[in-house]
């Protein structure tokens, strides 16, 4: 049975190594994301309560992260990293992962989440193009891999360029 909760500090060693054999896989990586959560942790742009584990064969599985973004003068919130170490990809665990982030989220009174990812994989759970919302990339990206779904509705207009946390480095 897939249990997903969130983090604590006795994951941190397991989470470092599931993302970094998650992304040896990947086709696009950076090659550093499981030194960006840690980093990102220590960062006021964490979010303890959006900081996920997915738990089978009683292991850390997978983890997803969601971190303060600003948009204009809203916060808002970027999704990165998401691993699913290999043996567990394609079951539905990256799905459920984001689907319970997405839950957390709108509960905490956040509009939008961003993505910069595969559009085949981010559509599938309601992302779509960031420029559909006037949401913009701090940098040079393909229209279809910037993406963001609106989590809470709201009678003011948020759009224009993302900020990042400075752990991102853009
Ligand atoms: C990408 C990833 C997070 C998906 O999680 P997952 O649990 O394996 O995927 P799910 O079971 O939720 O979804 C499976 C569906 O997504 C598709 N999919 C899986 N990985 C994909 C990818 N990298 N790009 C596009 N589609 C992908 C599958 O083909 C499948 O499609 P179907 O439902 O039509 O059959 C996971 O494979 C992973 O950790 N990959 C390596 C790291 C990575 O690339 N992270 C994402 C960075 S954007």
């Amino acid at each position: 049975m897939l249990e997903i909760r969130k983090e604590n500090e006795n994951d941190y060693a397991e989470v470092y190594s599931v993302i970094k054999m998650a992304f040896m896989t990947a086709e696009h990586s950076a090659g550093n994301e499981q030194d960006l959560v840690v980093n990102l942790r220590k960062s006021r742009n964490f979010i303890p309560e959006l900081s996920l584990v997915a738990i089978q064969d009683n292991k850390i599985v997978g983890y997803i992260l969601f971190t303060k973004i600003r948009i204009g003068e809203y916060e808002e919130l970027a999704l990165a990293p998401l691993g699913i170490l290999p043996k567990y990809q394609n079951q539905g665990i990256g799905k459920k992962l984001i689907e319970e982030g997405h839950q957390i989220a709108k509960k905490l009174g956040y509009h939008y989440s961003i993505v910069l990812g595969s559009q085949n994989y981010y559509s599938k759970v309601g992302y779509v193009p960031a420029s559909q919302y006037g949401i913009k990339a701090p940098f040079e990206v393909p229209n279809e891999n910037y993406m963001a779904i609106k989590l809470n509705d709201t009678d003011v207009e948020i759009t224009g360029i993302v900020k990042y946390a400075k752990e991102f480095g853009i």
